[in-house]
Parts: C-alpha cells; sequence; structure tokens
C-alpha cells in the first residue's frame, strides 16, 4: 500500500502525513507547488510508483475569503476534486476525499445523516465543496468522501487554538453561543481515514457530543484551569452571531450524525472532550 496525500502541508494532510510516518506507511506528500489540483496536466505529471490510494486533503478553505474569490474558490474545490478523480481513475487507484457539514443549512434540527439532501447554506466554501462531491462521484462512482466538521489540533488555524490562546491573552472573552455543531480531533480524522481506505460512498465522521461554540470556550477554561494551565482570561460571556458579522454566513446548526461510520468501523467516535483533553495536555508540554 502506498498513500499520495494531495494537501499535505495543510491542517489535515500535515496530521495524516504525521500518523503514515508513525505507522510506517509508504506514502509520497505534495503540497500546491509539487501537485496542483486545479491544473490537470500539471497532476498527469506525477507517475509516482506503486500508488494504490489517493487522499484527497487540498482544499480552498478559508470561508471568508472564498466570498471574495468564488472563482478561485470552485476551481480547488470543484474543479480540483473532479481533477484528483480523474486522476484516480486514470492511476486505477482508490481515492479519498474530504469535505464539510457545510453541505448543510443547518436548519434541521437533529443530526445530519449522509441520506439527508444537501442543500448547503448560501455561501461560496458551501457550495463548492458541494459541487467538488458531485463532480468527483461523476468521475469516480467508487470514490469514498468523509465528510468532517469544526477540526482542531496542533498547527492549524482554528476555533478552539484561536479561543485557547485569545485566553491567554485577554481577561473577558465574547463567544457565539447560537451555532452548534461537533469538533473533531485532527488526529482522529487521520486515523478514520486510514481505517476507511477500503470503503465506497459517503460517511460522516465527528467527535462524539454535540456543543455551542460558547460551550466549547467553557469547556477549555475548565480544563485549563484542572490542568494548571495559566490564563489571563477570568469571563465567558455568550453572545448572538451577529456580534461578529463575517462576510460569509455560518450554519447555526451542522452536526453531523456518524452512526453510518461507526457501523462500518464498529467504534464509536471519542467525546471531544476527551480529544481536547489530550490536545490541551500536549500544547502544555510546549
Ligand atoms: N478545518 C476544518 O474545520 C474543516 C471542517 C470540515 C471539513 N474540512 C475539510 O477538510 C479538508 C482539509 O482541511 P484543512 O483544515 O486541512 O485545510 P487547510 O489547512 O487549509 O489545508 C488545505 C491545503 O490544501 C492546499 N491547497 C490549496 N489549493 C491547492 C491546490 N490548487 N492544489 C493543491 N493543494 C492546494 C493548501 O495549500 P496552500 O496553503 O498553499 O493554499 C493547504 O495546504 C478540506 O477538504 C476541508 O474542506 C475542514
Amino acid at each position: 500500500m502506498k498513500l499520495w496525500i494531495m494537501g499535505a502541508k495543510g491542517f489535515l494532510g500535515a496530521a495524516l502525513s504525521k500518523l503514515c510516518e508513525e505507522k510506517g506507511i509508504d506514502f509520497v506528500g505534495t503540497g500546491r507547488e509539487e501537485a496542483d489540483i486545479t491544473n490537470l496536466e500539471h497532476l498527469k505529471n506525477f507517475s509516482f510508483q506503486g500508488i494504490t490510494h489517493i487522499i484527497n486533503c487540498a482544499a480552498f478553505t478559508d470561508v471568508d475569503l472564498a466570498e471574495k474569490n468564488p472563482e478561485q474558490a470552485f476551481l480547488v474545490n470543484a474543479t480540483g476534486a473532479k481533477n484528483a478523480g480523474l486522476i484516480a481513475q486514470e492511476m486505477g487507484v482508490k481515492i479519498i476525499h474530504i469535505s464539510t457539514d457545510y453541505v448543510f443549512d443547518g436548519a434541521l434540527a437533529r443530526p445530519y445523516t449522509e441520506s439527508d439532501p444537501c442543500t448547503p447554506i448560501d455561501n461560496v466554501y458551501a457550495r463548492s465543496k458541494l459541487q467538488g462531491e458531485k463532480n468527483l462521484l461523476e468521475v469516480c462512482p467508487s470514490a469514498c468522501i468523509i465528510r468532517s466538521s469544526w477540526l482542531f489540533g496542533k498547527g492549524g488555524k482554528n476555533f478552539i487554538s484561536s479561543i485557547f490562546q485569545k485566553m491567554q491573552e485577554a481577561p473577558l472573552l465574547k463567544v457565539i453561543s447560537n451555532q452548534r455543531g461537533r469538533p473533531t480531533f485532527v488526529n482522529d480524522l487521520a486515523h478514520v481515514i486510514l481505517a476507511m481506505l477500503s470503503y465506497s460512498g459517503i460517511y460522516h465522521f465527528a467527535n462524539g457530543g454535540e456543543v455551542s461554540r460558547f460551550e466549547i470556550a467553557r469547556e477549555i477554561y475548565k480544563m485549563a484551569q484542572t490542568l494548571n494551565i495559566p490564563l489571563v482570561c477570568r469571563e465567558i460571556i455568550p453572545v448572538l452571531s451577529d456580534t461578529f458579522p463575517t462576510p460569509a454566513k455560518r450554519p447555526s446548526y451542522s452536526v453531523l450524525d456518524t452512526t453510518k461510520i461507526e457501523q462500518v468501523l464498529n467504534a464509536s467516535p471519542r467525546e471531544w472532550t476527551n480529544a481536547l483533553n489530550e490536545y490541551l495536555c500536549a500544547i502544555k508540554t510546549y
């Protein structure tokens, strides 16, 4: 087995590359400079020997910037996904592609399953990622698509790290209380990708437990105190999302139902608080 990890320098791509190194799994990791997924001819120049799987972690992920650069977002997330699928077909290898909870608009009052219709919230990132899923399945029906949500971990720009950072700088924090989701530890997602290499179809994966962003902040605060991590923050105030207007709309409820992947893997994802504890313990030692 040999993996080709596209977008290997990104948050998830780097975590997956590190996991492959630890597990002794043979892989080639490429970034935009080596293998630009928007350029099919560019991808065709890569004739890596012995590749058995492509893992597409490459994406245009800046949700707000995508509003200003819709062409680029669609080029990477929609055309890029198609190109990755075409290359997988040409090489005769399996492809695993990563997608997002944003393919749902958040109007449901229960967790989203894989068979729920996708009506993305009206933002460019969400629409481009859904188009990417469709494009990929059209050229590569045996692809495996893993949708995840609210990634956190070491090394990436993400909500949990930036809240933790702010707690070390400011005495008072205002955090949005009317957006609910399921946090996902990037290392746990990397493990799941490796476990899903032989599957096809769409699957949801996130850590256990649904929370608001405010509840996440409160949990980080509590846990940091237990772990004796010094914080400047003394108070966290819940606010509504319109306190912090952003160029791109966010779904108010984007909880993924993970029953399907749990049945396939015969295991439940660990609770997000458990993963948060591991993450905080790891960064405490730095
Ligand atoms: N982060 C989250 O909370 C979250 C939640 C749900 C789903 N996801 C999905 O998870 C996947 C990984 O996300 P991530 O958080 O790891 O994002 P990330 O840190 O932004 O990584 C994406 C990587 O893709 C690369 N890339 C961009 N355009 C490219 C191109 N044309 N060709 C090749 N590589 C290109 C980027 O390189 P540059 O830095 O050079 O642009 C970056 O290294 C994405 O599909 C994302 O939609 C993420």
